[in-house]
């Protein structure tokens, strides 16, 4: 039992079984673990993960049978793991169908609404296993929580885990962070009724919900002025069905300045630097760092750059453009066919203009951490265009570890416009022919206004590291037991 238990799909590490049938274990993808891992580690605590790759189930599978939490070193000290197993029927339908090709699509507007989304019979069924996983994950705090402990729920995955946590330990205080945007109503009413009813209700079991900047935080408050709730836009709460005032609050994320600079001194960063060096040969290169995720806007991106080669020939030669695009939900068959897509338009970008000793574009999808830090260090431009984004802490990492004041092309529609716009070349997402012309007015920045703005981009960046936004949310939450409901 602990004061402090946090609760997410993804845990802080990866397992996998070695050919030796040896588990092995490496950092859990995306910006969620990003912030949460150096935020917790090293402070007493249990981190509730469900167990999802193979390697996750046996080790969760020896935990069970010795009975002892699992404790994971990550770089910045040890955590405390409960890991869940599921049956994967039942998990795949919450996290695929549900979790990701539901609510994630529907918070960032991905869905191709002339065909999809179809609420049919089968997508209730796949709800009754989502209600069923964070029922699970549920119990498992309950578990987990000592008497008036903190409960910090991360996600669409778990929207209604505040609610059916609180109906089982009232002592709790229970907070709920969402690290993606939120639709506004029009969009959100999308879901039927009865689910969307669920997960408003869902999450208003907890205390306190955060998001990561303004624009998503007032959309949920839309939300619940829609469904009926009564809201106080000035004060930031919504007064739950059971007369309970819960607050939604923004919490900014940042980046470690010091922590990913020596990450990057560390000796495989430096053995990349040497990689991308000999990949630009002297060039200037324009980098771009995702998961291969319909929402990073990869597509229009690569479109953008094959633009801006047409339009200026004298650039032909001396440019590169990198980019690295992870592997991502490869069970979805949406990301399969995007995937299919993006190394179709890179192909076609190098088939158009590629001379015997230059390729315009490197595309590069494997997992490679250190290569993607010595890609951003090295970087003239950064591109980073998402249709929406929660907050993107990749555009925050470029300019905290670059050497070469890079220039940042940065979507609007991602939360760190809000953190970053002063010193970024901020862009419509959905505008290829003005992100080609800014990758000329990027690279043809003179040197003194790149400074100026690397330096903004810098203090933007690093303003808020994960600690920090962690310890305010802790702060908040605390504050809430001396609240009368
Ligand atoms: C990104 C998003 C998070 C989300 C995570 C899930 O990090 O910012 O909102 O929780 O992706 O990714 P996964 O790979 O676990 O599906």
């Amino acid at each position: 039992m602990t004061e402090l238990v946090v609760a997410s799909n993804r845990g802080p590490v990866q397992f996998e079984v070695d050919d030796d049938g040896n588990l092995t274990s490496g950092r859990g993808a995306g910006g969620m673990v990003a912030a949460l891992g150096p935020a917790l580690a090293g402070q007493a605590g249990t981190w509730v993960a469900a167990a999802i790759s193979d390697g996750d189930r046996v080790a969760a599978r020896r935990v069970a049978r010795s009975g002892r939490l699992r404790t994971v070193e990550l770089a910045q000290g040890g955590v405390h793991l409960r890991s869940l197993v599921f049956d994967p029927r039942e998990y795949q339908n919450f996290y695929n169908r549900i979790a990701n090709r539901t609510i994630w699509f529907l918070h960032h507007y991905l869905f191709d609404v002339p065909r999809h989304p179809r609420f049919d019979r089968s997508f209730r069924v796949a709800w009754r296993h989502y209600e069923g996983v964070n029922q699970a994950f549920a119990a498992a705090c309950d578990d987990e929580a000592g008497r008036g402990g903190e409960v910090f729920v991360q996600d669409y995955h778990l929207a209604l885990v505040p609610a059916m946590l609180r109906r089982r330990r009232p002592d709790l205080r229970i907070a709920h962070f969402s690290h993606c945007p939120w639709a506004d109503p029009g969009y959100f009413q999308m879901l039927p009724g009865a689910v969307a009813g669920a997960i408003l209700d869902g999450m208003l079991g907890a205390d306190q919900l955060g998001f990561l900047v303004p624009r998503w935080a007032r959309n949920f408050l839309h939300c619940c002025l829609e469904a009926g709730y009564r809201v106080d836009f000035d004060r930031h709460t919504v007064m739950a069905g059971d007369g309970r005032r819960v607050l939604v609050r923004t919490y900014p994320l940042g980046v470690d300045g010091e922590a990913l600079r020596e990450r990057a001194g560390q000796a495989d960063t430096r053995a990349q630097d040497r990689v991308v060096a000999e990949l630009a040969r002297g060039r200037r290169l324009i980098v771009r760092v995702d998961r291969m995720e319909l929402s990073k806007n990869i597509l229009r991106g690569l479109e953008g750059y094959g633009m801006f080669l047409e339009r200026n020939p004298r650039a032909r030669g001396r440019v590169v453009h990198y980019a690295l695009s992870y592997p991502s939900r490869r069970d979805l068959p949406e990301y399969q066919a995007y995937t299919a897509e993006v190394k179709h338009m890179a192909e076609a970008i190098n088939e158009r203009f590629r001379t015997r000793t230059w390729e315009p574009v490197l595309l590069e999808l494997r997992d490679n951490y250190p290569r993607a830090l010595a890609a951003m260090a090295a970087a003239d431009v950064l591109v980073v265009n998402p249709v929406w984004d929660g907050m993107n802490l990749v555009a925050k990492e470029g300019p905290a570890v670059s050497r070469r004041d890079l220039a940042l092309i940065l979507s609007r529609n991602a939360g760190a416009a809000d953190d970053l716009g002063p010193g970024a070349l901020l862009v419509n997402p959905f505008d290829t022919a003005e992100l080609a012309e800014t990758i000329a007015t990027a690279l043809e920045l003179p040197p003194d206004e790149r400074a100026k703005r690397a330096a903004l981009l810098r203090d933007g960046a690093t303003a808020l590291p994960p600690r920090d936004w962690f310890d305010r949310q802790r702060t908040a939450l605390a504050a809430t037991a001396q609240t009368p409901g």
